[in-house]
């Protein structure tokens, strides 16, 4: 099966007009207000919104593409036969914050064609940022091609994280890495969405972004932005990314060396008996 620029465009419709719909719904439940239960660990939350928005795309995409396979965050994969398209789903990427009233969220849709991801679509309703990239034809943000930033070294970057669920009883949990890059950065910010730190890596709002533990539907769509805005994405390691792999460093492409050396030595360096549960009284 081959894609026709045709095939492109429709795939890209789909996803720009499913993102709006799931954003809509999401602005709506945040209105009107909204039930939140917890999953697995007690800090992972999903709320009614989060389903809702899952609902509607899913139903968007099936009907306009009801042989495609489709992988969300809560509903998994879709018993559907194998098919070389798989649409990766997050219906509300920011959940924490959204259930706090937090404006930082946001639905990221992606399209994966034989195991590469092609079309990103990440919309954000509280700012009402549309950010797209197709593969082999840029990224744009509402329509407005954009481009990762010029920063040349890390001391001059503003850095971003994050901290997976099980923060309270991992032992690799990401605070030595945060302190390392913190005193050599130029700033650290943590917003609560992977998939805004990805776009805004895309846009040159931030310079560098690294993250264990993130799920496919947090980075598909996040994946192909960074790079069609001229980013490197890759592992700690610098080899290339997969969205179903354990690590991820997004740059501007210029710091990327610098943070991955960081990386390296920080967590050859890692000793479980120095991380924050060590402390006297930190945790119960
Ligand atoms: C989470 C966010 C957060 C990241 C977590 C993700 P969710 O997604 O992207 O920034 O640190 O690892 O799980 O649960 O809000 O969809
Ligand atoms: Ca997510
Ligand atoms: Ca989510």
């Amino acid at each position: 099966m081959t894609l026709s620029n045709n095939d492109i465009n429709n795939l890209t419709q789909t996803a720009i007009e499913a993102a709006r719909q799931g954003g809509a719904i999401l602005q709506d439940f945040a209105q009107k207000g909204f039930s939140i239960e917890s999953k697995g660990e007690s800090i992972n939350l999903v709320t009614e919104a989060d389903l809702q928005s899952e609902k509607a795309i899913i139903q968007s995409i099936r009907k306009a593409f009801p042989e495609h396979q489709i992988l969300s965050e809560e509903q998994g994969l879709q018993d559907i036969p194998q098919h070389p398209i798989k649409w990766i789903i997050d219906p509300l990427d920011g959940t924490v914050n959204f259930a706090h009233g937090f404006p930082m969220y946001n639905v990221s849709i992606g399209v994966e064609y034989e195991g590469t991801c092609i079309i990103g679509a990440i919309y954000d309703p509280t700012r009402n940022e549309l950010f797209l990239g197709q593969q082999g034809r840029g990224a744009t943000l509402n329509g407005k091609p954009i481009h990762v930033s010029a920063a040349p070294k890390l001391a001059e970057a503003l850095l971003v994280t994050g901290f997976a669920y099980d923060i309270h009883t991992a032992t690799d949990n990401n605070l030595k890495e945060f302190g390392a890059f913190t005193v050599r950065a130029g700033g650290m910010r943590r917003t609560g969405t992977a998939a805004i730190d990805l776009c805004y890596i895309a846009c040159g709002r931030l310079d560098g972004f690294w993250e264990l533990q993130l799920k496919p539907w947090d980075t598909a769509a996040g994946k192909v932005i960074v790079e069609e805005a001229g980013g490197k994405i890759t592992n700690y390691a610098g080899e290339p990314y997969s969205i179903y792999g354990e690590t991820l460093l997004a740059t501007n492409s210029h710091i990327h060396q610098e943070m991955v050396e960081i990386l390296q030595n920080t967590r050859t360096s890692y000793s479980p008996m120095e991380n924050i549960h060590n402390i006297p009284g930190a945790y119960p």
